[in-house]
């Protein structure tokens, strides 16, 4: 990505991941970005780094601009190998010496991270450091993604430099919110599903804290993905409403299969589910990927689990997403199971278990049936997509 300037004296130095498909765990179908910012001004100042492997597109961006030696101070606001790997490069480039301004817990991960230690200056909510015509003031912003996570608002710009709130795993040519519209969206949907759903208290109480902080935000510069300038608004709104965890009236049908028997009770529960007017979706985890699943469960009124019995067990995809979806702490979801066997058929007293333990509303023991569904069977199938139907539609959601 060549360098590109968002304020005067202030540019994007970071680089694109045109390639990456998986991002730990997460499927990046668009790559992603990792946005890294040089300020220009009596202290020049860089924001974050990047992944390790992209560390000499990192300087030949900064060189593009300035000598990397002539940078003062860096700024780690985040120490996920996203965005720190490249720092020792960046601190050999400019000298060990320079200044790394973190918060408190930044300083204690950053030297996990890396053989070397560096000048590290630690830093708390609403401390400011002067680089000259521009005040930079910090936000801890604990475990927006990790503890060490930090904001750094420029005021006189009106920038927020908002690591990995407000991103979105997206490169493309759109560089802004105005170039790319409402598509982008979808990929910061996806982001706040899979990266941060589980944190939506402590987002909700860090918005109404930088409302109350009355920061004039003009720009928000996420580390992933496109920068919010036209309507910096709009994603701030759109975080206020994800972090209600509010339901809309659909369902979602997730499950696999392994000779097409679950997967034919997985398509009557879907019908028996619409048949009550409520938008259902059958998600096979064949064809599905984990987070995409995720992403349609973060607003979904149900989640229905369908899985056959393997070796007296839930199906590994199955469990696998089991598994994920627990650790992004989803609230107030209807649940239910199904799943075909063939002997002893212990996956949906299983998945039961699992939903339970995630504190779903388990308003059905569930369906499972021996070998291929008969008509009674898929009879069951369609009665109890149409009791979580009328679930969701009781719920008032
Ligand atoms: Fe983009 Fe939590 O790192």
């Amino acid at each position: 990505m060549k360098p590109f300037e968002i304020a005067d004296g202030i540019y994007n130095v970071g680089v694109e991941d045109w390639n990456i498909r998986d991002f730990h765990g997460y499927s990046t179908n668009n790559g992603t970005t990792y946005n890294a910012f040089l300020i220009i001004d009596e202290k020049i100042t860089l924001i974050d780094t990047v992944k390790k492997e992209f560390s000499s597109q990192l300087l030949n961006n900064i060189s593009q601009i300035i000598d990397p030696k002539k940078i003062d101070y860096v700024i780690s606001n985040h120490t996920e190998m996203d965005h720190s790997g490249s720092l020792p490069v960046v601190m050999h480039a400019i000298g060990e010496d320079k200044p790394v301004y973190c918060s408190k817990m930044g300083m204690k991960n950053l030297p996990l991270h890396f053989s070397r230690e560096f000048n590290y200056k630690p830093v708390s909510t609403g401390e400011e450091l002067s680089i000259g015509k521009r005040t930079l003031t910090f936000l801890e912003t604990k475990m927006i993604h990790w503890p060490d996570s930090m904001f750094t608002y420029v005021k006189e710009d009106g920038i927020l430099f908002s690591s990995d709130g407000f991103g979105q795993h997206y490169a493309g040519p759109e560089k802004f919110d105005d170039q790319i519209g409402e598509k982008i969206f979808i990929h910061a949907k996806k982001y706040y599903a899979n990266i941060l759903l589980l944190y939506s208290d402590k987002i909700q109480k860090l918005i109404g804290d930088v409302i109350s902080m009355g920061l004039d935000i003009k720009t928000i510069c996420p580390d992933h993905g496109i920068i919010w300038r036209k309507n910096p608004s709009s994603i701030i709104n759109a975080y206020v409403e994800w972090t209600k965890q509010k339901s809309e009236k659909k369902a979602v049908v997730v499950y696999d299969s392994m000779w097409h028997s679950t997967e034919l009770m997985a398509e009557m529960i879907v019908d028996g589910i619409a048949n009550e007017g409520v938008e259902a979706r059958p998600m096979n985890l064949r064809n599905w990927h984990r987070s995409d699943v995720m992403t349609a469960v973060m607003d979904a009124g149900a989640v229905v689990v369908g899985s056959p019995t393997l070796n007296n067990n839930i199906y590994p995809t199955v469990i696998d997403f089991l598994t994920y979806m627990k650790g992004l702490k989803p609230k107030d979801k209807i649940g239910a199971a199904f799943g075909s066997f063939g002997w002893s058929g212990e996956s949906v007293k299983q998945i039961n278990q699992e939903l339970e333990s995630m504190k779903f509303d388990i308003i059905d023991p569930g369906v499972k049936i021996k070998y291929i569904p008969d008509q009674d069977g898929l009879n069951s199938c369609f009665e109890l997509g149409k009791k979580i139907g009328k679930a969701i539609i009781n719920k008032n959601i």
